[in-house]
C-alpha cells in the first residue's frame, strides 16, 4: 500500500468539525500533505451536530487532539468554546482552525489569508480596485484581509444592510470600501474600471448560475471564484470566454489549508501536492485544474 502512513502510538490527531463534512475535500488535501512530509499526524471528519459542538471542543482538548479546522455551521459559535482567539478571527468574528498548544485551545482564522494568496498567485493587489460580492463570513474574512491593501473595495450584496455594515466595520483600514446593493447596475458601475472581481457567494455552487452578466466582463479583470464545486463554475466559464484571467476556488482552499497546516505542524506543506489531491477527489484532471 503505498503512501500510506503508518499510525501508531504516538500519531498526532487532525480533524475537521461541520456539518455535513462527507464531501470535505480537505482529509484528502492534508493526508496528502502529511505523508509528504512524513509527519506522524493523521486527520479525520467529525459530523457535529450544532447542539453538540461545545462536547466536541472539549472532546479536541481532553483527547489531546492536536488541531481542527471548523466550517459550517460552526465558525461562529465555536468562539465562545475556545481559551483565545486571534485579532484576525476577532475582528472578522470566526474561527477556522483551532490549536491546541497543551490544551489551551486558541482559534484563527485562516480565510482570509488563503484568498489573499491564491490572488497573489496570479496577480497583485496593492493599490487595486477590487468587486467583492457577498457579505457573508467568507466574504467577510476576505474583506477584512484586502482591506488596507487595495486602494478600494466595492462590497456588493443581495442583503443591502449586510454589506454597508461590512464597510462601515472596515472604514479606517487605510482603503475606500463601500457597500452596496447587489444589483445589475451598481455591479456596471464599479466594475468599470475594477481590476479584481471575487464572487464570495454561494451562487454557482452545483448550479450553472453566476451573478454577473457576461457583457460586463471583460479582458484585464481578474476573476476569482470562492466556489469550488464545478471547479470551472459559470463565472468563471464565461470569464474564460471573456479573456480575463480567472481562478478557481480550489486555490482558496487548499492555501487557507496550508496556512492551518503551518500553525498545527510547524511546517509549510507542498501546495501543489494538496491541490492536486483535492482535484483527483473531485475527479478533474489535472490540466483541466490549471489557472
Ligand atoms: P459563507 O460563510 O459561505 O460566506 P453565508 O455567511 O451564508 O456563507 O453567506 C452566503 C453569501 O451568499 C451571502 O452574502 C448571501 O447573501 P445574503 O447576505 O443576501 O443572504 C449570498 N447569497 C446566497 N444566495 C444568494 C443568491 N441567490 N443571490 C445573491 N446572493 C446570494
Amino acid at each position: 500500500m503505498e503512501g500510506l502512513a503508518i499510525i501508531d502510538a504516538s500519531t498526532r490527531v487532525l480533524c475537521l468539525i461541520g456539518k455535513p463534512v462527507r464531501h470535505s475535500l480537505s482529509p484528502v488535501m492534508h493526508n496528502a500533505a502529511i505523508r509528504a512530509l512524513n509527519l506522524n499526524f493523521v486527520y479525520v471528519a467529525f459530523e457535529v451536530e450544532p447542539q453538540d459542538l461545545g462536547k466536541a471542543v472539549e472532546g479536541i482538548r481532553s483527547l489531546g487532539i492536536g488541531g481542527a479546522n471548523v466550517t459550517m455551521p460552526h465558525k461562529i459559535e465555536v468562539v465562545k468554546y475556545l481559551d483565545e482567539v486571534s485579532e484576525d478571527a476577532r475582528k472578522i468574528g470566526a474561527v477556522n482552525t483551532i490549536v491546541n498548544e497543551g490544551g489551551t485551545l486558541k482559534g484563527y482564522n485562516t480565510d482570509g489569508v488563503g484568498a489573499l494568496k491564491s490572488l497573489e498567485m496570479f496577480t497583485d493587489v496593492d493599490g487595486k480596485k477590487v468587486v467583492l460580492l457577498g457579505a457573508g463570513g467568507a466574504a467577510r474574512a476576505i474583506a477584512y484581509t484586502l482591506s488596507g491593501r487595495v486602494s478600494e473595495l466595492a462590497i456588493l450584496n443581495r442583503t443591502e444592510e449586510k454589506a454597508v455594515n461590512l464597510a462601515r466595520n472596515l472604514a479606517n483600514n487605510g482603503s475606500t470600501v463601500r457597500g452596496m446593493r447587489l444589483s445589475v447596475r451598481n455591479l456596471e458601475n464599479e466594475l468599470r474600471d475594477a481590476d479584481i472581481l471575487i464572487n464570495a457567494t454561494s451562487v454557482g455552487m452545483e448550479s450553472n448560475e453566476s451573478l454577473v452578466p457576461e457583457h460586463l466582463l471583460r479582458p484585464g479583470l481578474v476573476v476569482f471564484d470562492i466556489v469550488y464545486r464545478p471547479l470551472h463554475t459559470k463565472l468563471l466559464r464565461d470569464a474564460m470566454k471573456a479573456g480575463c484571467t480567472t481562478i478557481d476556488g480550489l486555490w482558496m482552499l487548499v492555501l487557507q489549508g496550508a496556512e492551518s497546516f503551518k500553525l498545527w505542524t510547524g511546517h509549510y506543506p507542498d501546495i501543489r501536492i494538496m491541490r492536486n489531491a483535492a482535484l483527483k477527489a473531485l475527479g478533474v484532471e489535472e490540466n483541466e485544474g490549471k489557472g
